[in-house]
């Protein structure tokens, strides 16, 4: 008897599966393709990989073995006496049964595929997304990324690195959309001192062999590439047996849910990419878990509102809460304090001392709204802020908090 079915082992599923089955649960896992999903595979651990790689030889030779270690491990946490992995896809018959499995809950987990922009030319051998990217085995000279997104920019950082001649086409005048302005401009401008040419502002409108063509102002512009890499955004993973079970769901905007990740159909939920909600590793962990806590009648105060997101280029971007420009729209009183890294101890011995904090609070009591990092290991600075954002800390609590010294953390009690 399967209490719990779960399509797709990815971090979402695959997370979800091993935490019910520690609490009792029966369940079955359906994955076609390998455990881990995008993030696993083709996504987050190659490409952190490749940033931490000397070389693109060395990269491409490290990839596979770090994928396999960790394919392995979750293989074993999935080995579980109350999980059975089916390796095959997972297809509606009707709401409770999944190619002949027959369950009262179901958790659709299929995550999400790079969209790749419908214009001529895009399917030309040398064009591809990051996927394809990863799987080259030799570094493309000219390297045109499309788009400044979060997959745009981490690419040109550590494509940069290896010695590829790199251009970035973007259609907003400002890359990472979602990023503090103040922080991405900074990040940009860095990156532009490195070397990688950004165009902002440009549409790209076909891609002839080697030529790219854009238009930026009204005028046609045109980059010459051995390799052209999409990073225009991705689509929910959705398929034409979604309909047996009877739930909404769109292509472009993947599942619809409720706050607790539940379709319209009662039984039936969507965690992680798929419900197009937040494209992000850890937050279709956490979806996962927080479904698991209802099935069993569990209660949990996971902060869906505060999820920190990191960009891994060289250095680090990372956030969590409003940007300053959204607590304006929103008519949020806040207050804004900047600290720098060069005047940070840690930076200057790391010779990291590029980099910059944002902390915006609550003008009366201080407690803090978000965090925006630009600098070395910005992820583990926002993270801590986290931290205090979720247990509704104020600033003076954090600066009140003891940090060691001398580490990038004191960054953060060093706000003006
Ligand atoms: P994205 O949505 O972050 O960025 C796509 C960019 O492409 C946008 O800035 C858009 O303006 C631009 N664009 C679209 N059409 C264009 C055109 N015709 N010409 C020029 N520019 C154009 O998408 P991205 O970077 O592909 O990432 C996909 C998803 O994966 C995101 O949700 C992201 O959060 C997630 N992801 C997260 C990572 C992380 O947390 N570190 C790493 C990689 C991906």
């Amino acid at each position: 008897m399967t209490d719990l079915i779960i399509i797709g082992a990815g971090p979402g599923g695959y997370k979800a599966a091993v935490y019910a089955a520690r609490h009792g649960l029966k369940v079955t896992v359906f994955e076609d393709v390998h455990v881990g999903g995008t993030c696993l595979n083709v996504g987050c651990i190659p490409t952190k990989t490749y940033v931490h790689s000397a070389t693109f030889a060395e990269a491409t030779e490290r990839q596979p073995q770090v994928v396999e270690a960790l394919r392995g491990g979750i293989e074993t946490l999935l080995s579980h006496p109350n999980i059975t992995l089916i390796r095959e896809k997972g297809v509606f018959i009707n709401a409770n049964t999944v190619s002949g499995v027959t369950a009262k809950h179901i958790i659709v987990a299929t995550g999400s595929s790079a969209k790749m922009l419908p214009i001529p030319g895009a399917d030309g051998q040398n064009v591809g997304s990051s996927t394809e990217l990863l799987g080259l085995k030799e570094l493309p000279k000219r390297l045109c990324i499309i788009g400044a997104g979060v997959i745009g920019m981490e690419f040109a950082s550590v494509f940069q690195r290896f010695g590829s001649e790199v251009t970035v086409v973007e259609y907003l005048k400002e890359c990472l959309p979602m990023v503090d302005g103040d922080i991405a401009k900074r990040l940009r401008k860095l990156l532009e001192k490195r070397g990688i040419t950004f165009y902002m502002g440009a549409g790209v409108k076909s891609i002839d062999g080697s030529t790219v063509l854009f238009e930026q102002k009204g005028k046609e512009v045109s980059v010459e590439a051995d390799y052209v890499l999409m990073a225009t955004g991705r689509k929910p993973n959705v398929s034409p047996d979604f309909a047996n079970a009877g739930f909404n769901y769109d292509e472009r905007k993947g599942i619809a849910v409720d706050e607790n990740f539940k379709t319209s159909v009662k039984g039936i939920y969507a965690i992680g990419d798929v419900n197009g909600r937040q494209m992000l590793a850890h937050a279709a962990e956490m979806q996962g878990i927080h479904v698991v806590n209802r099935i069993l009648g569990i209660e949990d105060k996971i902060r869906f509102d505060f999820m920190p997101a990191a960009i891994f280029t060289e250095p680090e971007a990372a956030c969590v809460g409003p940007t300053e420009d959204q607590l304006k729209e929103q008519g949020v009183p806040f207050e804004c304090h900047k600290s720098f890294y060069r005047a940070n101890g840690k930076a200057l011995a790391m010779n990291e001392t590029e980099g910059m904090v944002k902390l915006c609070c609550e003008p009366e009591e201080g407690k803090l709204l978000s965090a925006h990092v630009f600098g070395a290991h910005a992820a583990d600075i926002v993270q801590e802020v986290t931290a205090y954002i979720t247990l509704g800390a104020t600033l003076r609590q954090l600066r009140e908090t003891v940090h060691i010294h001398p580490t990038l953390s004191e960054v953060l009690i060093e706000v003006n």
